[in-house]
């Protein structure tokens, strides 16, 4: 049978609540297509941190390079600084793994509402710079006879602007072939009229995308005035972060919001974890709503070449959201972390294809 390696890191908070929920789901719609999933589960964490010191074992990069993806849950925990997590283990697997992609479809699922009252349509991708600009190691802390200062640049390469700026406007030629890409270059002075600069340069060869720049800050102000006006918005790693959490929460809840960190030539494991992190205001009561880790496992399963079994899954979720019963607290429900689960595995298309 044909087995994928998947690395399996479910981190902390409700991280080890939902990523489980989506392994079960996974793995009834493996059998049900013929596939299976082999996990290798790697308890690399903040509680690992305060055990061992580090985040992840010296050789963790290398024991990730075999795996077909990688399946995470989130990081971070109270008491370890959130820079110290996250620069132990996602930023690097991020960047040793060259997934300079990173995809965060987000769109209005049936049945759920929007907090917006005239939302209409609400699906947009946005594509997200992954392994550069503002989030670097360059810079530091220093002393001054004025006081103490802190320098933090922000690094932008042609290669990398290139690369993701093309990934985004290939997937506007797919999809409804509009595109907005954010910028700020009327308060940043280098590298976002260089980001524009590329953007034009990338757009020169997408003759069919209509496309146009906005600043960031009218652009957050759009996805709450005009969301059914989006379709790709691309940009860099700060403000598509922020522009992902204010687009799931248009779309109902940050608990309903995948991503997938691409590495799109495949020299390197993907890796796929949810928009929200571990949650630690809710962790542990069982409450955390699993659907964005189970729509990632969707997105994995599709990259891993399993269309049909991901859009089983897509089904699922459409069907446990128009079912105002199985509604977790972020969706205004009471249903738990487990009815939803439950429902989600009993929601799969029963028929079996043929395997492949
Ligand atoms: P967060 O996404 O963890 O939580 C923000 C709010 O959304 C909280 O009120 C939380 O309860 C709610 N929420 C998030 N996911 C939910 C879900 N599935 N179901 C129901 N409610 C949900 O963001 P934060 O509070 O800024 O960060 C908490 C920790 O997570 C920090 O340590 C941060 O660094 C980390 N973080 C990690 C990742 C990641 O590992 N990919 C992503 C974002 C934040
Ligand atoms: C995300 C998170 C991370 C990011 C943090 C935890 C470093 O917010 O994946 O959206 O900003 O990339
Ligand atoms: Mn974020």
């Amino acid at each position: 049978m044909n087995a994928h390696r998947i690395a399996a890191i479910p981190g902390d908070g409700i991280g080890r609540e939902v990523l489980p929920v989506a392994q079960r789901v996974l793995d009834a719609v493996a059998s049900r297509h013929g596939f299976e999933l082999s996990w290798n589960e790697l308890p690399w964490s903040c509680s690992w941190y305060a055990a061992h010191g580090a985040m992840m074992p010296p050789d963790g990069l290398d024991r990730l390079r075999d795996a077909d993806a990688i399946f995470l849950g989130a990081i971070g925990q109270p008491g370890v600084p959130d820079h110290i997590s996250q620069w132990g283990l996602l930023i690097p697997i991020r960047r040793a793994f060259d997934q300079y992609v990173n995809l965060r479809p987000v769109r209005l699922l049936p049945g759920l509402e929007s907090p917006l009252r005239d939302c209409g349509r609400f699906d947009v991708a946005i594509v997200r710079e992954n392994t550069e600009g503002e989030y670097s190691d360059v810079g530091g802390r220093f002393a001054t006879p004025a006081g103490d200062v802190a320098v933090q640049e922000s690094i932008f390469t042609r290669r990398g602007c290139e690369r993701v700026l093309r990934f985004a406007f290939d997937l506007a030629c797919d999809r409804g072939g509009r595109l907005i890409s954010a910028t700020k270059s009327n308060g940043i002075m280098h590298t976002m009229p260089f980001w524009d600069e590329v953007t034009a340069e990338v757009a020169a060869g997408h003759p069919g995308v209509d496309w146009r720049r906005m600043h960031i800050d009218a652009l957050a102000a759009r996805f709450i005035t005009h969301p059914e006006d989006l379709d790709v918005v691309v940009g860099s790693s700060l403000f598509g972060d922020i522009l992902s959490d204010v687009a799931a929460a248009v779309s109902g809840s940050l608990g309903v919001a995948p991503s997938a960190n691409l590495d799109p030539t495949g020299d390197h494991p993907s890796m796929f974890e949810p928009v929200h992190g571990s949650a630690p205001d809710i962790a542990g009561r069982g409450v955390a709503n699993p659907i964005a880790q189970v729509w990632c496992g969707a997105l994995m399963l599709e990259h891993l070449g399993h269309p049909e079994a991901a859009a089983d899954v897509l089904a699922a979720i459409e069907a446990v959201t128009a079912e105002p019963a199985l509604r977790t607290r972020d969706l205004g429900g009471r249903a738990t972390t487990e009815d939803v689960a439950a429902a989600l595995t009993a929601a799969l298309p029963p028929t079996s294809p043929l395997p492949h």
